[in-house]
C-alpha cells in the first residue's frame, strides 16, 4: 500500500528535512507534493535524486491526500490543519498550535504510541524540538526508578528559529570579523560570538514560552506527576540542541544502571566515556537521527538524583524525522489506510 503524502512549508528548515527524511527511510508513498507560500510557488526543492516543484497551500485541494505533514507555523497551522483533516488527509503539525489540545495526541513514538490510537480532529502534535529529545532520554529512566523532578537548561541552535535565523547568525559572524554593523531581525540581541537566555515570548510568569512549553509538554506526553523546570538558552550553533539535564527519582538509581538501560533505549545512543571526546557535542550529532545521552552522573546534592548530557539534531528527532515516525506508526499500526489503492 502507498500513501498520497503533502508536505506543507516545504521550502523551509523543517519542511526540506521531511522530504530528505522521507526520502531515506523510503516512506511507502504513492506521490509526495511540496508545498508553501505563494512566494516559493514553482521553485525546486530536493526529493531523493530528483527535484518537487513547489505548489501553493493556498490553492491546493487535500482531497486524495492520505497524510499532511505541516511545518509552516502556527497562524498557519491555525487556520489551515482543520480544513485539510475537513477533506480527509491526518495532518501532522509541528508547530505548537495544537499540542495542548486535550483532543489532539502529542506524539514521540519512543514515548507514546498509544496516544495515536485516538484522534479526534484528524491533528496530532510533534512536540517542541527540546522537548522531543528530553523525553527519549527521560522515558526509560521514569520507567526504572519513577521521575518525581527535572531541572534542564537548554543551548538551542538558531535553526530552532528556521533558516532566516540561519542566515542572521552567519551575517552578523561575518559582520564581526570585518567590523560591518551588526544587523538584528530574528533575534532580540547579537547571537554570533554570544548567548540569550530568550526564545519565544516572554509570559506573565517570568518564563518564556519556549520554557513552558517544554514544562506542559513533558507532562502531556510522559507523565503529568512529573515536575519540570526549564530554561532555555540560544546558542551560535547551526544545528543540533543541547541540554544539561538534572533528574530526580522516586527510588534509587546508579549511573550505571542508568547507562545500562540507555544503552538498550530505542532512540538513544549513549556516548559517556569520561575521557577528552568521550561526549557528543551538537557538530556530531548533527545530520544523525539519534538522541544521545553523555556525562551521565550521580547528583549528590538531591538523595535519588542523576545528570546528563543530552544532545540531537533538532531538526530530524526534533522536528522532520519524529513527524515521519509518527506517519510509520499510523501505517504500521493500521491507524490509516490509503484512499487511492497502488495500481
Ligand atoms: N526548526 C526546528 O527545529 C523546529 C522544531 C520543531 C518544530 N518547528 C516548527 O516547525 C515550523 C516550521 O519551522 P522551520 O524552522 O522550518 O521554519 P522556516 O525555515 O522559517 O520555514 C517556514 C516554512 O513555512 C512556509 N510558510 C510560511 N508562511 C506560509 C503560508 N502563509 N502558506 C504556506 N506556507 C507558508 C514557508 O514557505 P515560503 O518559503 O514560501 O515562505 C516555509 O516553507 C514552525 O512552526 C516551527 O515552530 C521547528
Amino acid at each position: 500500500m502507498a500513501y498520497k503524502v503533502a508536505v506543507v512549508g516545504a521550502t523551509g528548515n523543517v519542511g526540506r528535512e521531511m522530504l530528505s527524511v522521507l526520502s531515506e527511510r523510503k516512506f511507502p508513498a504513492s506521490e509526495v507534493v511540496a508545498l508553501a507560500s505563494t512566494r516559493s510557488t514553482g521553485t525546486d526543492v530536493s526529493f531523493g535524486d530528483g527535484t518537487l516543484k513547489i505548489k501553493a497551500l493556498d490553492y491546493y485541494d487535500f482531497h486524495g491526500t492520505d497524510i499532511c505533514l505541516m511545518s509552516a507555523g502556527s497562524s498557519v497551522s491555525k487556520e489551515w490543519s482543520p480544513r485539510i483533516a475537513a477533506q480527509g488527509a491526518i495532518v501532522i503539525d509541528n508547530s505548537s498550535q495544537w499540542r495542548m489540545d486535550r483532543e489532539v495526541p502529542l506524539v514521540v513514538p519512543e514515548v507514546n504510541a498509544d496516544a495515536l490510537n485516538t484522534i479526534k480532529k484528524g491533528i496530532i502534535a510533534n512536540p517542541n524540538c527540546s522537548t522531543a529529545q528530553l523525553v527519549v532520554a527521560l522515558k526509560p529512566l521514569h520507567d526504572a526508578a519513577k521521575i518525581k523532578r527535572v531541572v534542564v537548561s537548554t543551548y538551542q541552535s538558531v535553526s530552532g528559529a528556521g533558516k532566516e535565523a540561519m542566515d542572521e547568525l552567519f551575517r552578523q559572524t561575518r559582520a564581526v570579523f570585518v567590523a560591518d554593523p551588526i544587523e538584528k531581525h530574528k533575534f532580540t540581541k547579537q547571537i554570533a560570538f554570544n548567548v540569550i537566555p530568550h526564545i519565544d515570548v516572554f509570559l506573565d510568569s517570568g518564563y518564556t514560552k519556549e520554557e513552558w512549553k517544554m514544562m506542559v509538554e513533558t507532562q502531556k506526553i510522559l507523565d503529568p506527576d512529573i515536575q519540570v523546570v526549564a530554561t532555555c538558552v540560544r546558542v551560535p550553533v547551526f544545528i543540533g540542541h543541547s541540554e544539561a539535564v538534572s533528574i530526580e527519582f522516586e527510588n534509587p538509581i546508579t549511573a550505571d544502571r542508568a547507562r545500562t538501560i540507555l544503552r538498550s533505549a530505542p532512540g538513544v545512543l549513549v556516548i559517556d566515556k569520561r575521557e577528552d571526546e568521550g561526549y557528543i557535542t551538537p557538530v556530531e550529532a548533527a545530520g544523525e537521527d539519534a538522541t544521545y545521552v553523555s556525562r551521565i552522573r550521580k547528583d549528590p546534592t538531591v538523595e535519588n538524583g542523576l545528570l546528563l548530557w543530552v544532545v540531537s539534531d533538532n531538526l530530524r528527532k526534533g522536528a522532520a524525522l519524529n513527524t515521519v515516525q509518527i506517519a510509520e506508526v499510523l501505517i504500521n499500526r493500521k491507524l490509516i489506510t490509503p484512499k487511492r489503492k497502488a495500481a
